[in-house]
């Protein structure tokens, strides 16, 4: 087998998304990829310590940048250093609340993805993250939720769409049962996309869309047995 696929993950929060990356390739048994750098947008926060813990180099934006509200220059330079620095191929935004500069998104083009808790082309955007986005499903009556993760473009939630998984909503859930339900199928879908990327099966076409061989759907994507039903409310 070839090298792992080297990957960056950037994080402002929890880091449970983080960690179903380092449980499947730096703690696992699926050598195709390797978490080899993970960036906080500040300190304290709870996925640099995940990484630290499992031995991954773990960096925090540096404090005049952090303190800015959004100073793409700052940022820019960080972020190129940093992934540059370490070989990273393929970044992934796990929960990473910071705008990504332009010039960041154009040197990782196509190799760059974020993960969001809702179907998109809905529900995503400027402001769109965490409860906000669950709260705006079960008050839009949707039936449906889910996971998408996507291509990073220059335009919030935008890029190409890489993989989805739908996600039912139960008439009696409020924020915290839906992000649960969808939080669970997130530490799924995530290795199983980064997986496949680092197996070499995703591509962009030219016509900017991303595509799987072979297809995605109907394999990971939609696979339940009987232990890992994500239709039930069992978890939720
Ligand atoms: C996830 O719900 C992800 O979809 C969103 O932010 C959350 C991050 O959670 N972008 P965690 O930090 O991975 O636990």
């Amino acid at each position: 087998m070839s090298e792992p696929l080297r990957v960056g993950v950037l994080a402002s929060g929890s880091g449970s998304n983080l960690q179903a990356l380092l449980d499947r390739f730096n703690l696992g048994d699926d050598p195709s990829a390797r978490v080899v750098l993970v960036v906080g947008s500040r300190p304290g926060i709870r996925a640099l310590d995940r990484a630290r813990e499992a031995g991954v180099r773990a960096e925090v934006l540096p404090a005049t940048v952090q303190n800015s509200e959004e100073d793409p220059e700052g940022d820019e330079a960080f972020l190129l250093r940093r992934l540059g620095a370490v070989d990273v191929q393929l970044v992934v935004l796990a929960g990473y609340l910071r705008l990504i500069p332009a010039s960041v998104v154009r040197a990782f083009w196509g190799r760059m993805i974020n993960i969001h808790p809702a179907l998109l082309p809905s529900f995503g955007g400027h402001g769109m993250y965490g409860r906000r986005v669950h709260e705006a499903v079960i008050d839009r009556g949707c039936k449906v939720s889910g996971v998408t993760i996507h291509f990073v473009s220059e335009e919030y939630d935008r890029g190409p769409i890489v993989a989805q998984w739908p996600i039912p909503v139960m008439e009696d859930d409020d924020s915290d049962a839906l992000a649960a339900r969808v939080l669970r199928v997130e530490h799924r879908l995530l290795p199983a996309v980064v997986s496949g990327i680092a197996r070499g099966r995703l591509s962009l076409s030219s016509a900017g869309r991303a595509e799987w061989v072979p297809p995605l759907c109907g394999a990971e994507t939609f696979r339940a047995g009987p232990d890992d039903d994500v239709t039930t409310r069992k978890d939720g």
